[in-house]
């Protein structure tokens, strides 16, 4: 993927404040740390234009990025940084819930986990959240370079058997290294495309949710 031009747009904590949603858009969401920041800098191969923390739970606020144009990328608050304070959390929790079930522009959310990780109850939490709202998304499990080839595929069955549903594909990938880099593309690429055809399943309609909360 050729990257022209990337720009960031705004930061949002209330959907009155994001963007206008005519672009596909991408919602990167993961654990605190997981390298949400730094997988959207290595998509965009730009050094300098995420943020990426030096303490984690840094991201507080909705980050919108439009890319080439043609795409829009949401990078959403980590979750489950034990440090900050239930009253903080409650807040992240109703921003990612509510733009997660209200951005109709959304194509899906990449869901970042770390390869080296056994699931947390938060990453499973969030994905059984997003089976029951029909919200899309697409797994990629990051920080592969901090996995040794022999011990890769125990790793990768793991994280294929907690969070895949059948017939999903699992992207690996490395910030470091840039694996996967193509592969993600050109699945996003796919997506991006469907979503503008209208075939895209964008989130369910208000009547099929059940009334349940994302984790945190
Ligand atoms: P929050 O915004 O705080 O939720 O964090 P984040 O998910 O955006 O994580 P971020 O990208 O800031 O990365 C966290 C740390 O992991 C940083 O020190 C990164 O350099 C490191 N990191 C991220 N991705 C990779 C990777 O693929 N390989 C290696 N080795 N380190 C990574
Ligand atoms: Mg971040």
């Amino acid at each position: 993927m050729k990257i022209v031009t990337t720009e960031f747009i705004t930061g949002a904590v209330s959907p009155q404040q994001y963007p206008k949603g005519v672009l596909p858009e991408f919602a990167f969401a993961g654990r605190s740390n997981v390298g949400k920041s730094s997988l959207i800098r290595s998509l965009l191969n730009r050094k300098k234009l995420v943020h990426i923390s030096a303490t984690p739970g840094k991201t507080q606020q909705i980050n919108f990025f439009r890319v080439n144009e043609n795409l829009m990328f949401a990078d959403l608050p980590g979750y489950g940084f034990a440090k900050v304070p239930l009253s903080v959390k409650r807040k992240w929790q109703k921003m990612v819930e509510q733009y997660l079930l209200k951005r109709n522009s959304l194509a899906a959310v990449v869901f970042i986990v770390d390869l080296r990780r056994d699931p947390t109850a938060l990453d499973l939490e969030l994905k059984e959240w997003m089976d029951a709202y029909r919200i899309p998304y697409l797994v990629v499990a990051t920080k592969a370079d901090k996995v040794s080839r022999g011990a890769r595929k125990k790793h990768v069955d793991k994280i294929r058997a907690a969070f895949l549903n059948p017939g999903d594909e699992l992207v690996v990938y490395s910030s470091e290294t840039q694996e996967g880099r193509k592969e993600l593309w050109r699945r996003l690429r796919q997506r991006a495309e469907s979503k503008k055809e209208g075939s895209g399943e964008g989130p369910a309609g208000e009547s099929a949710r059940p009334k349940r909360s994302p984790p945190r």
